[in-house]
């Protein structure tokens, strides 16, 4: 089955980086730092062993849905977007379907702090709104993940919830979730 992805032609270039779709290939590139603790603590799933990673990785569905960062050809990051409906009542359903996509986001921590997720993550919006023609995107966080809600914040995200002792941490604690959002207008008002 096709991905809503296809409709981009890739690689897509910004000024440092090249965004593209991700193979089973790049399996060994990014376990380089989705197997690292820091950057696995905030994550949705994070894997102990490689093995247990390629599981997660190389479920087509997942790898259909993820682009990967390249700096100067190596992998540094990689980015989600998880297409899918709107909710909306019964009778109109169907126009709500595909309308909108979940964006998660990783950079290697050797190149954190540069900027290169601003400026992925800024790309990314254009893609979705200018090419995928998506009527909203949002992102999620723990409110403790700090370094993922200000680059939301730097790429022009509202911040739309705040939950309380939401989300179950695999640490044991309940921690409050962040919920971020972009409306095209909001987008195409700013650009
Ligand atoms: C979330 C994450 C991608 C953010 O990475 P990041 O490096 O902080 O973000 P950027 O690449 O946009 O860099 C911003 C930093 O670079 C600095 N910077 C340098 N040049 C810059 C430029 N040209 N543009 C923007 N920022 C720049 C900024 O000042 C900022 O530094 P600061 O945090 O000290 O203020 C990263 O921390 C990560 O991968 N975390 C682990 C995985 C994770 O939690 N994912 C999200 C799950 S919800």
């Amino acid at each position: 089955m096709g991905s809503p992805l296809d409709a981009v032609t890739w690689p897509v270039r910004t000024a440092r980086l090249s965004l593209r779709r991700t193979t089973p290939d790049d399996l060994e590139a990014t376990w380089e730092y989705r197997g690292l603790a820091e950057v696995g603590r905030w994550l949705t799933s994070a894997s102990s062993t490689v093995d247990e990673y390629r599981a997660t990785f190389e479920d087509p569905e997942r790898l259909a849905m993820l682009l990967v960062v390249e700096l100067d050809g190596a992998v540094i990051g990689d980015l989600m977007v998880k297409v899918g409906d709107a909710w909306a009542q019964a009778e109109v359903k169907e126009q709500a379907r595909g309308v909108q996509a979940e964006l998660g986001w990783v950079i290697h921590p050797d190149h954190t702090g540069h900027g290169y997720a601003t400026e992925a993550v800024r790309e990314l919006l254009r893609l979705c709104f200018d090419e995928l023609h998506l009527r909203r995107v949002t992102a999620d966080c723990f409110a403790d993940n700090e370094a993922s809600w200000r680059l939301m914040e730097r790429v022009g995200m509202r911040r739309e919830v705040h939950t309380l002792k939401e989300s179950l941490h695999r640490s044991g604690r309940w921690l409050d979730g962040l919920g971020y959002a972009l409306l095209a207008d909001e987008w195409r008002g700013r650009t």
